[in-house]
């Protein structure tokens, strides 16, 4: 049997399979509301019906301040939760496991109010300058990550996956290249990464379930943060009772990045391998022989897809005909498998 078509249980949740639909926002919800539009119904239950084992929504905004654009998805009110509740009803109907990624773009908001950062440095020339946060700022923001795991948890979710990567607001305060601060979480390591520490033992306090971190794994610039420097940090998350690693790379600063089938395999082989943690390997990764070279090699536990689902919402089935897998349609579509 192919690995990638195996099951796989973390805390007690199983997944069908080792097919991950990595968490891609979709701007379709209608101007600055946050709200689960038709969109989200159809586009998240098209992946269900097409066997993928566990489907990560989008970015999800925990403040209105912490959207990448005005149309992003919302978690920061509980008037978000009846529409996330919906689509994890239409994904649970055809077998998926759902995930959410709970986010705050911090200084890639492009939101008409005032934006926060761990330090006012903007991105580049195209993005606002940050308003530097406060303490207060922090302490809120970590609430907000707490509040929208408690709504998340309301919605049915089996899965929590924290944005920790391209360069959004825990990722800058990660990378030494964004956190210019002078206090408790700017400067040494275990300074920067003070705020994931505090967002994940308070998502942990409310939320017993599958706990995921997206991690930019490589900033790909000199004075940036390496694999190799994250595994001290993802030893810290281990034992705060994270699950698994989503390893991610680059886009904290402007960078160019070489990117090829695979590119960000071997950051998810190495964290694997050094702390002993899950891990999912992600980016380019498009055919199903690809996808079991990693899983069969041991290289990460599961694969996520992000591209390849958008153009091929089935691919599923097609990396099973790949593999030689027989996988079950939906009774519906019995008939499209007698030849
Ligand atoms: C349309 C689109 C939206 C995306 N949105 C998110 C997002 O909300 N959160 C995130 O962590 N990554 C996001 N990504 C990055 C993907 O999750 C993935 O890491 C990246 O596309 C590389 O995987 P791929 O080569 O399979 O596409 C997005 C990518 C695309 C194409």
């Amino acid at each position: 049997m192919a690995k990638l078509f195996t099951p796989y249980t973390i805390r007690g949740v199983e997944f069908k399979n080792r097919i991950v639909m990595a968490p891609m926002c979709m701007y379709s919800s209608h101007h600055l509301d946050g709200m689960v539009e038709d969109w989200h119904k159809i586009h998240y239950a098209t992946r269900a019906v097409g066997q993928v084992g566990l489907i990560i929504v989008e970015a999800t905004a925990v403040q209105p301040e912490g959207r990448i654009s005005d149309r992003d998805l919302g978690i920061w009110s509980d008037d978000h939760v009846e529409g996330l509740s919906e689509i994890v009803r239409l994904m649970k109907q055809h077998g998926a496991k759902t995930g959410i990624q709970l986010a705050h773009a911090g200084r890639k908001a492009t939101v008409d109010e005032d934006i926060y950062a761990p330090s006012a440095v903007r991105f580049n020339e195209q993005y606002k300058t940050p308003v530097e946060m406060s303490l207060t700022d922090i302490r809120e923001t970590v609430e907000a990550f707490k509040d929208a795991a408690v709504r998340a948890k309301k919605a049915g979710f089996d899965v929590i996956e924290i944005h920790a990567a391209h360069g959004y607001l825990i990722n800058q305060f990660l990378s030494p290249l964004a956190n210019k601060r002078k206090d408790a979480y700017g400067g040494p390591s275990e300074n920067r990464y003070r705020i994931l520490r505090e967002v994940i033992d308070s998502v942990r306090s409310v939320w017993n379930g599958p706990l995921f971190v997206r991690i930019s794994a490589e900033d790909y610039q000199d004075g940036g943060m390496t694999t190799t420097h994250y595994i001290e940090m993802v030893n810290w998350m281990k034992t705060q009772g994270v699950d698994l690693i989503d390893v991610s790379s680059g886009a904290v600063v402007p960078a160019k990045i070489d990117a090829y089938p695979g590119y960000q395999v071997p950051f998810a082989d190495q964290i694997r391998k050094e702390s002993g943690i899950a891990t999912g390997a992600v980016g380019l990764i498009t055919t199903g022989l690809q996808a079991e070279e990693i899983l069969k090699n041991e290289r990460a536990d599961v694969v996520l897809l992000a591209r390849e689902l958008l153009r091929n919402p089935y691919w599923a089935y097609t990396a099973a005909k790949e593999l030689g897998v027989a996988i079950e349609p939906p009774k519906q579509y019995d008939r499209g498998w007698v030849f």
